[in-house]
């Protein structure tokens, strides 16, 4: 008996937890796209399509990359590692590269 109500409550548990965890994901903004705002790349960069807004007036808009571009090249891009159309990125990005990658995964879903 009283390993019945040990295994009914440990599974009540699990169901409340991952309730709980799906709420959260679900109500928030993409993981990429607080990464982009956080890493400021805002400063220099709209993306209209997620409701990002530069201050800047010549600020490039995001939208619609390159598809024949893979991630990897995006990655080490925005490193300042590879150019594109030989051109380097105007600054090198500082964080670390698992953020980049959260980031370049979100910005390639940016299309119209
Ligand atoms: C200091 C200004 C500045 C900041 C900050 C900045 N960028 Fe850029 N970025 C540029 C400029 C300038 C270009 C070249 C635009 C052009 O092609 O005319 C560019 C180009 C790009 C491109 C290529 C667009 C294309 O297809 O031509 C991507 C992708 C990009 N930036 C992503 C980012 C990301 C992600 C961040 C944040 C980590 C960021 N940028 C931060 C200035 C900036």
């Amino acid at each position: 008996m009283k390993n019945i109500t040990i295994y009914l409550f440990i599974t009540a548990a699990i169901v409340a937890l991952y309730g709980f965890a799906f709420t959260i994901a679900s109500e928030d903004e993409p993981v990429g796209k607080k990464l982009f705002l956080e890493n400021k790349c805002n400063m220099c960069h709209t993306v209209k399509l997620a409701g990002i807004e530069s201050k800047k007036s010549d600020a490039t808009e995001l939208k619609n990359l390159d598809e024949t571009k893979t991630t990897e090249f995006w990655i080490n891009y925005l490193k300042k590692k590879e150019k594109l159309n030989g051109k380097d990125h105007k600054t090198a990005f500082k964080g670390s590269d698992a953020d980049l990658q959260k980031i370049v995964e979100w910005l390639i879903t940016v299309k119209e």
